[in-house]
Formats: structure tokens, C-alpha cells, sequence
């Protein structure tokens, strides 16, 4: 498709979904409530490396849990992809992404590694010798794929530390369980840190362009995972990235996509491309209002649908 015609798709949808009132920040993590609600932003990037934005790509919010995306690509690539079916899981919960009752249902068993319980016992099983090596591997792994040198968002990694008390709880019920074989605090403490990851709406499409592109970041041209392993992660994202609102969204566009309370979605067309955007108020479910707008609108306009 002509680049031309893409950025006129990316404008457009700037331009239809950008008065969008609907959805509010997402408060029980308090620093979040803080960020400009006004932040809207979409990037999309080919695998032959082209780089489409419209709106603000440069204001960076924690990505949150579409780093759930990343590392457990990095465990995969560490254990191998069937890490997640044969342990944590990777059927959808069918609850709230911290749901306690989706652990008691099956104590801990059948998690999927995009909701809270599978995430933990993920960010868990990164190997590493210490917390120091197991976070510089997180945070390196993500830089990978976005192509730089990301940062972690201090003041919002502190105020979740300070309030995070269920995903505690979560952590420790999933230990109890023996899906967690280290120190569940330590586990959950790495998850909350590699949630406070800061992104722009251009990084996450360089992140998802890299999945399109079967591992190959396609502005760096580093083989950043294998491509054996990209199938599954895109399937697991496809059963659970969006929550309980994944089957609707599945069927609204066919992209394996995910979503982080920051306001930030990524979702992937495999050869195709990679889209992200970027708008903090969320709905009901924890997903961005506009950013599941704009990137049903751009998708379906370029024909991304693999189905
Ligand atoms: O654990 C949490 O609650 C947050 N750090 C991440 C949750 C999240 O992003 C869910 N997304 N829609």
C-alpha cells in the first residue's frame, strides 16, 4: 500500500476518535489519575522498516501490562515457548485481569501469562542470578524490541509499590499454589518495576512491529527473538490481551493485541504490521477507549485481518 494512503489512514483516525469523551484514567494505581488525559497518539510500522505516525507520539506513559507481552517472550526464549501451556497456562480466565477467584477456580493452574496471576509467576520464572541480573534482563529485553534505551517511570513504579497490595496477595496465593517456586514478593515487586516501564506511542509500534516481523525489529534489523517462538506469543495474546473483552475485540479486527492501563494497546498484523497508540482513559474492562478505536479503525482500513 502506497505510504501515502497510510498516513491518510492514521490521520483520519486521529482525526474521527480524538474528541472521544467516554472512559476515564485508571486511578487505583494513583500516579496514573495524574497523567494527560488528552494524550493520543497512533504508530504504525511495516516490517520493511517504515514508520507511520499521527498525534502525540512523543509523551511517554508506563506501559504496564503489555510488558506481560515481553517477558514472557524472554522466558520463552529462555525455557522454550511451552513453558505457558505446561505450567502457567494459557486458556483466558474469563475475569478482571487480578481476578482471586480465577486462582481459586483451579488453584493457581490454567493462568494465562497477559492476567495478573500468570503474569507474576512469569516475571518469576525469568532466570538470573540475583534481582539485579533478572530486572536488567527485563528491562533489556524490552529495549530490544523498541529499538532504545527504555527507563522506568520512578514516581509510578513507587506509587504502585505503595498500593500494590493485591497483586501481593496474588503473588503469595500463587506460590502457595506452587506455581511460584521463588520469593513471590520478589516476583511481584520485578512485575510492578517492568509495568513502570515508560513508552511512547512509536515505541510500542516498533515493539509490535517486531512481533509482525517474526522477531526482526524492523528499524534496528536485530533478531531480537526467535522466530519459533513468535506464533505463541502472539496466540496467547490473542486468547487474553484484552481481558474479558478479548473474544470481542478478536472478533472485531482478527489481531492478537494488548492492552496496558497506561493507555497504551499494541496488537499485530503478522507480515503486515505493527500498530500502537496511545490514550489514557480507559473503559470498564481497563482498555483504552480511543486506542481500540483508532486501531480497529486503521486495521480494517489496510486490511489487516489475517482471518
Ligand atoms: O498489575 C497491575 O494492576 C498493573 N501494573 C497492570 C494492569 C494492567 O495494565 C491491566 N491492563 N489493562
Amino acid at each position: 500500500m502506497p505510504d501515502r494512503q497510510i498516513q491518510r489512514v492514521l490521520n483520519d483516525a486521529l482525526q474521527q476518535f480524538s474528541d472521544l469523551e467516554e472512559g476515564a484514567n485508571a486511578d487505583y494505581i494513583p500516579a496514573l489519575a495524574e497523567v494527560d488525559s488528552d494524550i493520543f497518539g497512533i504508530a504504525l510500522v511495516t516490517p520493511d522498516g517504515r514508520v507511520f505516525t499521527a498525534g502525540d507520539v512523543e509523551s511517554e506513559v508506563s506501559i504496564q501490562s503489555i510488558s506481560k507481552v515481553f517477558t514472557m517472550a524472554l522466558v520463552m526464549e529462555q525455557q522454550g515457548a511451552d513453558f505457558a501451556p505446561d505450567g502457567v497456562g494459557v486458556d483466558a480466565t474469563g475475569q478482571v485481569f487480578n481476578s482471586i477467584v480465577a486462582i481459586e477456580q483451579y488453584k493457581g493452574a490454567e493462568m494465562n501469562p497477559m492476567v495478573n496471576p500468570g503474569a507474576i509467576a512469569t516475571t518469576s520464572r525469568v532466570a538470573g542470578e540475583s534481582r539485579e541480573e533478572i530486572w536488567n534482563r527485563i528491562l533489556e529485553f524490552h529495549s530490544r524490541f523498541a529499538g532504545r534505551t527504555l527507563e522506568v517511570n520512578q514516581p509510578v513504579y513507587e506509587s504502585e509499590a505503595a498500593t500494590n497490595q493485591r497483586n501481593v496477595a496474588i503473588g503469595r496465593l500463587m506460590y502457595a499454589y506452587g506455581h511460584i517456586d521463588s520469593n513471590p514478593d520478589q516476583a511481584t515487586d520485578i512485575y510492578t518495576e517492568q509495568c513502570s516501564i515508560n513508552v511512547n506511542a512509536r515505541d510500542l509500534a516498533v515493539m509490535a512491529g517486531t512481533l509482525a516481523n517474526a522477531g526482526l525489529n524492523p528499524v534496528t534489523g536485530e533478531a531480537v527473538m526467535s522466530a519459533a517462538n513468535v506464533p505463541e506469543t502472539l496466540a496467547i495474546m490473542s486468547t487474553a490481551g484484552l481481558y474479558d473483552d478479548a473474544g470481542k475485540w478478536l472478533y472485531r479486527t482478527g489481531l492478537p493485541a494488548k492492552s496496558g492501563v497506561g493507555g497504551g494497546i499494541v496488537a499485530v498484523s503478522p507480515g503486515r504490521f505493527g500498530i500502537a497508540a496511545i490514550a489514557p482513559p480507559l473503559d470498564e474492562a481497563g482498555n483504552s477507549v480511543k486506542a481500540q478505536r483508532a486501531i480497529e479503525y486503521v486495521s480494517n482500513a489496510l486490511g489487516g485481518n489475517p482471518y
